[in-house]
């Protein structure tokens, strides 16, 4: 099996510095310590309503990234116009809702085939890798396909919040997911609510590229610093 690639979320290094509305903690300097500790990719969510990272970042952050900038955004012209001036290697199409805590669900790709499919297409025209983060269900992963979108980013926040007999129904959901993908021709990513306790079972996932891993990360380097918290999960979604 190729190893998995870990994309490092730095969503809630901004969200600490938000919380204050001051300059610290630097988001190039976190995103430059975990790349150097080898994260494949730095990932960020431009929310609607800009709680966590600013368009400030997106554009600072595109000129010091050293690896690869995966931008998360909902279908909205607004954050879209943001994607298309800072041409991101790749765009995550995410659901929001704004009174939310985070990302709750999968975004409806099936139910809104139309409203996606511009989008779609003008960030993979600018050459942008495109994902869909969705449920691990057959129809969405139909939409993707039908959108010609090359990645899916399967939502494991069901798996992360289950116990039980739901837990391993929510695996088999990601690993029946992961190998319907494949024959679909998506590639497929993989986060939410992931944490060096829970991911070990999804390791053996089919097809999987990438898990896009940020909350757990944060919270674990307030312990051991931003590098060791990105050493410690590349450690543990070694295979
Ligand atoms: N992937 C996607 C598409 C997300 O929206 C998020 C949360 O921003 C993550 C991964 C990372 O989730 P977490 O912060 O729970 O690791």
């Amino acid at each position: 099996m190729t190893p998995l690639k870990l994309g490092v979320n730095i969503d809630h290094a901004a969200t600490l510095r938000q919380a204050r509305g001051v300059a610290y903690p630097n988001l190039p300097e976190i995103a430059r310590l975990a790349e150097q500790a080898g994260a494949h990719g730095i990932t960020i969510h431009l929310r609607e309503d800009r709680r966590h990272i600013q368009d400030a970042d997106v554009y600072t952050l595109r000129k010091t990234l050293t690896t690869r900038m995966n931008l998360e955004m909902a279908n909205n012209p607004d954050v879209l116009r943001v994607a298309l001036d800072v041409v991101p290697d790749e765009v995550c199409l995410v659901p929001e809702r704004r009174q939310e805590l985070t990302t709750e669900g999968g975004l409806d790709a099936a139910g809104q085939l139309d409203a996606l499919r511009p989008t779609v297409r003008a960030l993979a025209a600018q050459g942008t890798q495109v994902s869909l983060f969705v449920a691990p269900d057959r129809r969405q992963l139909d939409a993707a396909a039908a959108l010609g979108a090359p990645y899916v980013e399967l939502h494991t926040g069901a798996y992360a919040n289950a116990a039980g007999d739901a837990l391993r129904r929510e695996l088999d959901a990601l690993h029946e997911a992961a190998a319907y993908a494949a024959t679909l021709g998506l590639k497929v990513n993989a986060g939410h609510g992931l944490t060096m306790d829970n991911v070990n079972p999804l390791l053996d996932i089919p097809n999987l590229d990438t898990l896009n891993i940020g909350h757990s990360i944060i919270a674990h380097a307030l312990f051991v610093g931003i590098g060791q918290s990105v050493r410690d999960m590349l450690a543990a979604i070694a295979r």
